[in-house]
């Protein structure tokens, strides 16, 4: 067999699974769990299974296989998320409105277009190949965000369903320790292999002396901070935290009871001390670091940090089920990371050529980068240089911190 066909091979093989696991995601969901919409920024189930199918299918299929007629073409205005150079599409907000198409329908979409891609593969062009990377790697990022948003789905219902059996952990806390970091000049961004555009160029960036901690922040010591007063006192929080803590009206982690329990993919559980601590929002990581004496840490502090860890060990997606945060993990996995980066261009940044060039350079204002990989991440998605990013005030995601220091 040619080197060219055990790749195409390859791709073939992770396309078809990465299909699968979005189907597997949703097999648990009925029609009406997979249709309703908790909030603007969240969307439906059904949204994220026609959305990764309406990507292959206007990038692939409609743009690079002659003669693919749309499998319908009104869905399109539907199921377009953002791409201007697409056209008009459905608000955001009213993703929750679409009882129609039904999760079945979709289903049907979905094996039609996954029959086509299959079958156009070995047709595609290099630079068609790379856009089928995109689009499972786009899949993938959507994986997360289903977990997330039916969370945010059943956490809204007062029966408090459970998504899946709890993933249950007894592992104690690690001991909080501090690695050095380097000092000087380091470079950061992504080298060879797939990256997103944003990863890119590889480039210098100055350190200061610095320690990192060696694990994130746990529920114990979050309950120490809320303890403490953390929320209630405005000198530990930027202005425009405080001012979202008091219009929010902000106590403690999203999905956090009074009770020392807090809801879950698994249902209603008890807080695990040992845990890192979730959904919270830069706002809250950055009032805890001062709390703790400590700062968030840069992106590129970070990066250089863990550059040499292995980004495929730790707690992360390997299949459809329940997922939560535990002890124990490294630096990828459980919680993705707030850093005191703003999500800003690299010197040299380019976006990818056409419309998918809206992928992620748009999103360059008022919002953070993130960095690790969370326990809802499909392991083999993330490495040093990925650059996760959410507006300060979002929680519903798998994010935490890991503290940092001038040394
Ligand atoms: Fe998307």
């Amino acid at each position: 067999m040619a080197r060219g066909d055990s790749a195409l091979e390859a791709l073939g093989g992770r396309l078809a699974a990465t299909r699968r696991l979005t189907l597997d995601l949703a097999a648990p969901l009925s029609d009406a769990d997979a249709t309703i919409q908790p909030h603007p920024d969240a969307s439906p189930a059904k949204w994220h299974l026609a959305h990764t199918t309406w990507f292959f299918e206007t990038f692939i299929l409609r743009d690079h296989v002659p003669g693919y007629e749309l499998y319908d073409e009104s869905w399109p205005f539907l199921f377009n998320s953002y791409y201007e150079g697409e056209g008009e599409r459905h608000a955001r907000p009213r993703r929750g409105m679409l009882s129609r198409p039904t999760l079945d329908e979709v289903r049907g979409w979905r094996a039609t277009v996954d029959e086509a891609l299959q079958s156009a593969l070995p047709n595609l062009p290099p630079e068609t190949l790379k856009l089928v990377e995109l689009g499972i790697q786009h899949e993938q990022q959507h994986q997360e965000l289903f977990l997330t948003d039916i969370l945010a789905t059943f956490a809204e219902n007062p029966l408090e369903p459970p998504y899946g059996l709890a993933d249950i952990s007894r592992d104690a806390a690690e001991p909080l320790g501090w690695i050095a970091g380097r000092s000087g000049l380091v470079e950061i961004g992504a080298g060879s292999g797939f990256a997103f555009d944003c990863e890119r160029p590889r480039h210098q960036a100055l350190l200061h002396p610095h320690r990192i901690a060696s694990r994130c922040v746990t529920n114990g010591e979050w309950q120490e901070f809320t303890a403490d007063g953390g929320y209630s006192t405005p000198a530990l929080w930027l202005s425009e935290g405080w001012d979202w803590v008091q219009s929010e009206q902000v106590e403690r982690p999203l999905y956090w009871h009074d009770d020392g329990t807090h809801f879950t993919l698994g249902g209603r559980r008890e807080i695990d001390p040992a845990a890192p601590v979730a959904h919270i929002s830069y706002y809250e990581a950055d009032a805890f670091a001062r709390w703790a004496g400590a700062r968030l840490p840069t992106e590129a502090e970070w990066e250089d940090a863990f550059a040499s860890s292995d980004p495929t060990i730790g707690h992360q997606l390997d299949r459809a089920g329940s997922v939560e945060p535990k002890p124990g993990g490294g630096p990828f996995g459980d919680v993705w990371q707030w850093t005191q980066s703003a999500f800003l261009p690299y010197p040299g940044f380019k976006p990818e050529a056409g419309t998918v060039g809206e992928y992620n350079g748009k999103f360059m204002c008022g919002q953070f980068v993130l960095k690790g990989a969370s326990c809802a991440t499909p392991r083999g998605h993330s490495r040093a240089s990925y650059r996760n990013f959410f507006p300060p005030s979002a929680r519903w995601q798998f994010t935490g911190v890991r503290l940092a220091r001038d040394s």
